[in-house]
């Protein structure tokens, strides 16, 4: 089955903000809750990750489940500004771990993340003169959150 997925990224409203990184409660952990739930029945799998006040998720899946997942992020009130990096096609699935979950990141490193070549969800492709893609910015966030995978 094509896996199709989705990297965007967007602002945190004050509420969630003003939660700070490493809550264990708080809006932001009922989001991915709520998430993963979803998540779990469409078959879709990814990651979001947090600064204290942006996002930058990915999310990949069948295209009708993705979907219908992506849609419920563009209608959620929870955040502003949303900017879609990249949707598109990918060969095999990048983030299979979980249905949903957060990791902590730096504020820079987001912005950086964010700011990089999203053309594609290419990963390991390119030349020194090139610079690290989106994806591979974004894998090495993971990796240095979840040091297993
Ligand atoms: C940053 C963020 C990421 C989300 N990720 C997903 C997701 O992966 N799948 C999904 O079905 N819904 C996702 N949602 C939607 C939430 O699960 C939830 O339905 C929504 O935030 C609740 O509405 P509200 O934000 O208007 O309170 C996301 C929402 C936000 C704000």
């Amino acid at each position: 089955m094509p896996i199709r997925a989705v990297a965007y990224a967007s602002e945190a409203i004050r509420e969630i903000a003003a939660d700070g990184l490493g809550q264990t409660e708080g809006k932001l952990c009922a989001i991915v809750d709520d998430a993963a739930r979803f998540n779990r029945n469409a078959g879709v799998t990814g990651v979001l990750l947090f600064d204290g006040e942006h996002f930058l998720q990915y999310l990949e899946g069948p295209e009708d489940g993705l979907s219908v997942a992506y849609s419920r992020v563009i209608g959620a009130s929870s955040h502003t500004g949303l900017v879609e990096l990249q949707r598109g096609r990918v060969g095999h699935r990048r983030l299979p771990f979980w249905p949903m979950r957060w990791l902590p990141a730096e504020l820079h490193e987001l912005g950086r993340i964010a700011e990089a070549d999203w053309t594609d969800f290419a990963q390991g492709e390119r030349t020194a003169e090139q610079g690290p893609s989106g994806m591979d910015l974004l894998m090495g966030a993971v990796k240095q959150q979840v040091a297993a995978i």
